[in-house]
């Protein structure tokens, strides 16, 4: 059997991902959902994210996509495309981290996708793609309202497969 792509990603209202870099809001339960979602396990992350997110991983193997075959990250390995991750990957199940070019490719090959659906609009910035029913079926849900440490309302959903 091959890997097991599960895509994790927090979304705007209006369907971003970012205002241009860095994460576009402060949500201590976001993190912390994020945090034990992908604990100990392999990461697939495009180059620019993975720039952004170094100094965090501990316990996590990351996988980073990138076509400059120079580019040798100091955690993990360098993958060329989603078949060499996969390949690399060989049975165990990858978490694809972001960002917006790493979503868009994962996407047609993942089977499970990880969002928190964030009750604010950005109005522009970095795009998630649209999660499209078929082939996406929402199965699991959790709503938290806004509170003193977390400014906005987030929905945890979870999404698989169906087709
Ligand atoms: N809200 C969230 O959940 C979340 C999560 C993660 C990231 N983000 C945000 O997303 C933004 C970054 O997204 P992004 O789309 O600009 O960058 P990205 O996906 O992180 O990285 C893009 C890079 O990945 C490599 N790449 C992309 N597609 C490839 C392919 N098909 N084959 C080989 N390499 C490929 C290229 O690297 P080279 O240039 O090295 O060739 C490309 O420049 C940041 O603002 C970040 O904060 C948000």
């Amino acid at each position: 059997m091959g890997a097991r792509l599960t895509i994790i990603a927090a979304v705007s209202a209006d369907g971003f991902i970012s205002r241009g870099t860095g994460v576009p809001w402060d949500l201590p339960r976001d993190r912390a959902h994020f945090r034990a979602a992908t604990a100990g396990q392999w990461l697939l992350i495009g180059r620019r994210t993975y720039q952004e997110m170094l100094g965090w991983f501990q316990d996590h193997t990351p996988l980073v996509l990138t076509r400059d075959p120079s580019f040798t990250p100091p955690v993990g390995k360098a993958v060329s495309s989603i078949e060499d991750a996969l390949a690399q990957a060989g049975s165990r199940e990858v978490f694809v981290c972001g960002g917006s070019a790493a979503y868009t490719t994962a996407l047609p090959h993942a089977q499970r996708l990880l969002i928190t659906h964030v009750e604010t609009a950005l109005g522009a910035g970095v795009p998630f793609p649209a999660i499209d029913s078929p082939p996406w079926r929402l199965v699991a849900e959790q709503t938290h309202a806004a509170d003193a440490e977390n400014a906005h309302a987030m929905r945890f959903a979870e999404y698989q497969r169906a087709c």
